[in-house]
Formats: structure tokens, sequence, C-alpha cells
């Protein structure tokens, strides 16, 4: 009998890498709504372009809009990585409605009240899963986990934090400390799973329906990331990684480690701060560090995702 797909509801900023999350979640998980975050684009840009990926992917879920902008910063966007769109390069369709809503974090809440033991699955910043978890402290214990995109050993926005957490590190605070399960892609894993030439020609080679678009997708991903790069193979794929986590466990090597989040510093505001000291006075660990990817193997799945809405 096949398994029970994970219920997971996943809070995305589309973006190219959230995009291919999406497809995979929609190939392998019971993914129970979409919810959107100001992040690569802004929210408006963002939510459009998840609306159109449910629509392609041919999901009954929701998508329902949330935060335009961070805790208590300002909105910053990555036009320099995912275009003014947030998803340019993809010849795309026009949605084919509004959100559900505005109200993100009321559906975040309903739902896992209503129907305990779904993951939520934060791959942009985390400023809806903050006041979701701010405003019904009763989640943590509902939910079943987090699994996140963010953070990691190195920076990508700054030389020592992540996007996501750079760009509401407040958020990313309440996350990393709200007591329940956590599973952390950081970019020291997502850049083991680059979308190079030879894995783009995979996609490239599927026929017809999703798989050109999404293969020009990689393409200007891909082409952004070696523009600014001075050696790298292809973009890596940063968001996907976060549902394979809970649906291709077997892919991934972890360990468990007491995360922070840094919200004051001048050069490290969003950095993830690992406590690796072997002090008896160090917290137990608060988190489900990834650190190794079967990367071909994942690959493997991602192509065979697309495949799938690829007939
Ligand atoms: O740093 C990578 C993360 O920032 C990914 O989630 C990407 O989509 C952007 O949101
Ligand atoms: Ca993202």
């Amino acid at each position: 009998m096949a398994a029970k797909l994970l219920p997971i509801i996943i809070d995305c900023d589309p973006g190219h890498d959230d995009a291919m999350a999406l497809v995979v979640a929609a190939r392998h998980a019971d993914l129970v709504g979409i919810t959107t975050v100001s992040g690569n684009a802004p929210l408006d840009a963002t939510t459009r372009n998840a609306i159109i990926m449910r629509d392609l992917l041919g999901l009954a879920c929701p998508v329902h809009a949330g935060a335009n902008r961070p805790l208590t910063r300002p909105a910053q966007h990555a036009t320099y990585v995912h275009g003014k769109s947030g998803m340019d390069g993809g010849n795309l369709p026009e949605p084919s409605g509004p959100a559900a809503s505005q109200d993100a974090v009321g559906f975040i809440i309903e739902t896992c009240r209503a129907q305990e033991g779904i993951w939520l699955v934060p791959i942009g910043p985390m400023t809806n899963i903050a006041l979701a978890l701010r405003s019904a402290p009763d989640l943590a214990h509902r939910i079943a986990g987090i699994s996140l995109m963010g953070g990691g050993r190195f920076g990508n926005r700054t030389a020592a934090a992540e996007f996501n957490l750079w760009c509401d590190p407040e958020a990313a605070d309440v996350v990393f400390s709200y007591g329940g399960p956590l599973i952390m892609s950081g970019l020291d894993l997502t850049h083991q799973f680059q979308a190079t030439p030879e894995r783009i020609a995979m996609v490239r080679a599927l026929s017809g329906g999703l798989a050109p678009m999404l293969a020009d997708l990689f393409e200007f991903f891909s082409g952004t990331y070696r523009v600014r790069h001075r050696k790298i193979g292809g973009a890596p794929v940063h968001d996907p990684c976060a549902v394979m986590a809970l649906t291709h466990p077997e892919l991934f090597t972890r360990r468990l480690a007491h995360v922070q989040i840094e919200t004051y510093g001048r050069l490290t505001a969003g950095m993830a701060i690992f406590d690796d000291r072997d002090l008896k006075e160090v917290s137990d660990p608060n988190c489900d560090v990834l650190t190794g990817i079967d990367a071909d193997a994942a690959w493997q799945v991602l192509v065979e995702s697309i495949a799938h809405f690829s007939h």
C-alpha cells in the first residue's frame, strides 16, 4: 500500500527555486495550502507567481497572501537573482484569479488547529510563520514540525547571513526558538545541489507540459548566479531541499545542533549561530541540521516530478 503523503503548508516567495519546491511538493506531499510572503520579490509578485504555479500543477489547494514586509525591518528583495517579476525567464501564463485571502497567518492557524500533524515548510523570510506562532502558541504542539530553507555556515546576502534569515532575523529567531521539531536546509547543504548545465539538459529533454518552461526558468536562475559568482556550476536549488527533507529523508545526512539567530549585529544580523562547544552548559540541540545530500538522486526526484506534470 502506498505510504500516506505528509500534509504540508508551504510558505514561500516564488522565486525560481520556490517554484521547484512546489513541483516536488505537488508530486510527493499532501500540499494542504500555499502561503506567500514578501522576499525574492514584493508580495504581489510572489503571490501572483504562487498562484500561477498552483494553476500549472493542477492543484486545488488555496493560495493565501501574507506579510508584505518583515516584522520590524523594511522589505528587501532579490531582483538581482530572480528578476523584477520574481520568476523572470519563464513564459508564464496569467494567474487564474486572486489569492484566496490576504490572511496567510489566519489560514495557517485555522488549518493547523483543524488538522493536527501538518508540517510547515517556510522557504522565504519567515514572517508569516513567526506571526502565526506568536498569535497561536498552541501551534507549537499541534504541527508536526517545521522544515525550513535558510541559514547555514556562511551567508549569501551578506558574508554572515543567508537571504531568508537576513530579511527577517526577528522572525527567524521566533521560529528557531519555538521548541518543536525543526529541520534546517542551509546554504552549506543547498550549494551541494546545483542546477548545472548537464542537469538542466535532463529537464530540457522532457517533452511538453511544464518541462520547457521550467528548463527556461533554470537557465535564467543559473545565469544570474554565474554572472555574479567567480566559480559556480549552476544555481543552488535551495528550496526543494526543505520539501525533500520530509518526502525523501534518505537522501540526506544530518546532525543535531543548537542554533540561534543573531538579530542585532551590524555585519551579522540574520546569521545562524551554531553552538558546537563541548560544554555541559550548552543548551540541548533545537535543530536537525542537514549536512549532505545525494545530489544526483535528488535531481532525479525533481526531474521525475517535472515529468509527472509534463505529459
Ligand atoms: O538564500 C536562498 C533563499 O532565498 C531561497 O529560499 C531563495 O528562494 C530566496 O528566497
Ligand atoms: Ca524562497
